[in-house]
C-alpha cells in the first residue's frame, strides 16, 4: 500500500468511480467527508470503512489525511479545495478545474502560499494511450502536427435539476464535456492565440451544443464539438504533414489508436488493456508530485489549468453563457 493517505470530498458518481480505481491499484483511502454524516457513512461501508466525516471542514481538518480529491459540482471547486489547501492538504480539483479564471488563479496563488500540490484531475492525460501520442509526436513520427480534431456528445437527462442543465450546478455541455477537447488540442499544440465559438443553449440557458475552433501559433487548428442531449461517435485525430493519429471511440477514455501515413497504410495499432475504470493513473502521478516534493505536474501543470479555464471563460464571453452570482 502507498504512504499517500487519500481523503475522498463529496460522495458522488464521480468519487464512487475515483475511489474504486485508487483501491483496485492498492491506494490508501483513509477519509471521506461529505456534506451529510448519513451518505458519509455509506460511503465509508462501501470502500473499506475509511472514516466517515460529515462536513468537509472536518474531513480537511483530519490529520490522517495528505491528499483531497474534489469530487463536487464545478461551481463548489474553487470553495472547497480553499478549504483543503488552508488546512495544509494537496488537492487534486476534478475538471471542470473552476468556473472561471479569476476563482483558478486564487487556487494556484493559494497552493504556492501554502506550499502544496495542487493539480486538475483531467484524467485523459495521463492515460497509457496519451502518454504514448505525446511521445510519438515528440519523435516527429507525425511530421508538423497542423490539426486536431476531438468531440464529445453525450445524451444525458432533460430533466432540469440535473446537474447538467443546471446553471446553479455549473451545467452545460462546455465545463463538463467541451473541456475535454479544448484541453486535447492545447496539449497538443500549445495555448491558442485565437477563439471562435458558435452554441446554442438548453431550455436552462446553459450550452447545449457547442462547437470551438482554437488557433494556435503557425496557423494550426483544434477543432472541438460537443452536446449534452445527442450521444456521440466520440472520436479524436492528430494530424500532421507526414502522417495521422485516429484515436477510436471513447478518445478520452482507455481506448485503441492507429497510426496512419499519407498513403493510408497503418504503421502502428496502439492497444494496451488498462484495469479498472483508468483514473488511478492521475492518482498515481499525483502521489509522486506528492512524495518527490514537487508541487506541479509536467503533465498537466497548474498554470495551464488557470489559461484553459481563461480559455473558457472566452468561450463563453462569445457565446453568452454566464453562472449565478458571476
Ligand atoms: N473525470 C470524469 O470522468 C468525471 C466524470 C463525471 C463527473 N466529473 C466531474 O466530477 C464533478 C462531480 O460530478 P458527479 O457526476 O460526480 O456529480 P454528482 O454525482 O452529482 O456528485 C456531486 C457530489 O458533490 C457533493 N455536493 C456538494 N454540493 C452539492 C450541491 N450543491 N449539489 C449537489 N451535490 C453537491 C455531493 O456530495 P455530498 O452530498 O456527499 O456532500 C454530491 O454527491 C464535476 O465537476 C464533474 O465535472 C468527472
Amino acid at each position: 500500500m502507498s504512504d499517500v493517505r487519500w481523503g475522498i470530498l463529496g460522495t458522488g458518481g464521480i468519487a464512487s468511480a475515483f475511489t474504486t480505481d485508487l483501491l483496485a491499484t492498492g491506494l490508501n483511502v483513509t477519509a471521506v467527508g461529505s456534506r451529510s454524516e448519513a451518505s458519509a457513512r455509506e460511503f465509508a461501508s462501501r470502500f473499506g470503512e475509511p472514516t466517515a466525516h460529515g462536513s468537509y471542514e472536518a474531513l480537511a481538518a483530519d490529520p490522517n489525511v495528505d491528499a483531497i480529491y474534489v469530487a463536487t459540482p464545478h461551481p463548489m471547486h474553487a470553495k472547497n479545495a480553499l478549504l483543503a489547501i488552508r488546512a495544509g492538504k494537496h488537492v487534486l480539483v476534478e475538471k471542470a478545474f473552476t468556473v472561471n479564471e479569476r476563482e483558478a488563479q486564487t487556487l494556484a496563488d493559494e497552493a504556492a502560499a501554502h506550499d502544496v500540490a495542487v493539480m486538475e484531475a483531467m484524467w485523459t492525460r495521463f492515460l497509457p494511450h496519451m502518454v504514448r501520442i505525446r511521445e510519438m509526436i515528440a519523435a516527429g513520427t507525425l511530421g508538423d502536427v497542423r490539426t486536431v480534431t476531438a468531440n464529445h456528445y453525450q445524451r444525458f437527462p432533460s430533466d432540469p435539476k440535473h446537474r447538467l442543465n443546471d446553471p446553479a450546478l455549473g451545467g452545460g455541455a462546455l465545463l463538463d464535456l467541451g473541456i475535454y477537447p479544448i484541453s486535447f488540442g492545447i496539449d497538443i499544440l500549445g495555448l491558442p492565440t485565437r477563439v471562435l465559438a458558435s452554441s446554442s443553449p438548453t431550455v436552462t440557458g446553459v450550452d447545449r451544443q457547442t462547437a470551438v475552433i482554437l488557433e494556435h501559433e503557425g496557423g494550426r487548428q483544434s477543432v472541438s464539438q460537443f452536446a449534452l442531449d445527442t450521444a456521440g461517435p466520440n472520436v479524436a485525430m492528430v494530424l500532421g504533414t507526414e502522417a495521422r493519429i485516429e484515436i477510436d471511440r471513447t478518445w478520452c477514455t482507455p481506448t485503441t489508436f492507429r497510426v496512419i501515413d499519407s498513403n493510408g497504410e497503418v504503421m502502428e495499432r496502439y492497444e494496451h488493456p488498462v484495469v479498472s475504470r483508468g483514473m488511478q493513473y492521475q492518482a498515481l502521478e499525483f502521489e509522486r508530485l506528492i512524495t518527490s516534493g514537487q508541487r506541479v505536474s509536467p503533465l498537466m501543470p497548474l498554470a495551464e489549468s488557470v489559461a484553459i479555464i481563461g480559455v473558457l471563460d472566452e468561450v463563453r464571453r462569445q457565446i453568452g453563457l454566464t453562472y449565478p452570482g458571476e
